[in-house]
């Protein structure tokens, strides 16, 4: 009696819930700065560096500013640019960039390109036109992902989060030297203006604006030299 009594006792317990097993967390180092700050350079080297992959944000607003001027869309047009660009499934590779089977790995870094990537990006109807694409990059075994938002928005829940600067004149100089450098017929000065223009824009738009978040360590790499940037950043990470 006792046995088949302990039995029945037995078959009355809850059965253990039975736990998926835990997604891992693809871990994401999220890298934001205004532009020219060196943060794309200091990605890609802390990418390599871990094995990561790469997401370089600015260059899907630029995809979708160069889509939109080539369809003759004003970029304050913000539904008919959103509309666009839900379209758009841009091809990143080695270092290249295709559109609709076209490379344009070039054509994409244009000022006239940037400006209206900045421009098209107050709208947050196109933000949200292009959030899915940037969150497809998470993969394994991780990811450094670089632009404005990818602390505060893209990837809020990233291990590590750097907000990196340099001074106004060190910017505009190291954008200028990029752009002699591949043949791009550049003024220091005109770019100077340009880039305080779209900082300007980049941290006042309502629709998440360049910002540190909290948490977020902050490093002004004006006199810091490339190795010494993503030493530190690499630190940072190790340590947790
Ligand atoms: O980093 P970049 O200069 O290539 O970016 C071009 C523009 O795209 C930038 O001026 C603002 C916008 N951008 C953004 O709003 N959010 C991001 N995460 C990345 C870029």
């Amino acid at each position: 009696m006792l046995a088949s009594g302990s039995r029945a006792v037995h078959s009355i317990l809850p059965m253990p819930p039975i736990v998926p097993p835990a997604s891992p967390v693809v871990p994401v180092i999220a890298i934001d700065g205004p532009t020219a700050s060196g943060k794309g350079t200091i990605a890609q080297r802390v990418a390599a560096a871990l094995g990561f992959h790469y997401l370089d944000s600015g260059a899907i607003y630029r995809v979708a500013a160069l889509a939109a001027l080539e369809a003759g869309l004003d970029p304050g047009q913000a539904e008919a640019v959103a509309a666009l660009a839900r379209t758009l499934r841009p091809e990143f590779a080695a270092g290249s960039i295709r559109l609709g089977g076209r490379d344009i790995t070039e054509a994409i870094r244009a000022e006239p390109v940037g400006n209206a990537a900045s421009r098209i990006a107050v709208h947050p109807e196109v933000r949200q036109a292009l959030f899915e694409l940037q969150r497809g990059f998470r993969q394994p075994p991780g990811l450094v992902a670089d632009g404005r938002d990818m602390g505060s928005v893209v990837f809020p829940d990233a291990q590590l989060k750097v907000f990196l600067t340099a001074s106004p004149e060190a910017r505009a100089a190291r954008r200028h030297k990029q752009l002699i450098e591949k043949g791009i017929p550049a003024n220091i000065s005109t770019l100077a203006r340009d880039l305080r223009e779209r900082d300007a824009r980049d941290m006042q738009r309502a629709a998440a604006p360049l910002v540190a978040v909290q948490g977020a360590r902050q490093l002004d790499s004006s006199s810091l030299d490339i190795d010494q940037v993503v030493e530190r950043v690499l630190g940072w990470y190790r340590a947790g």
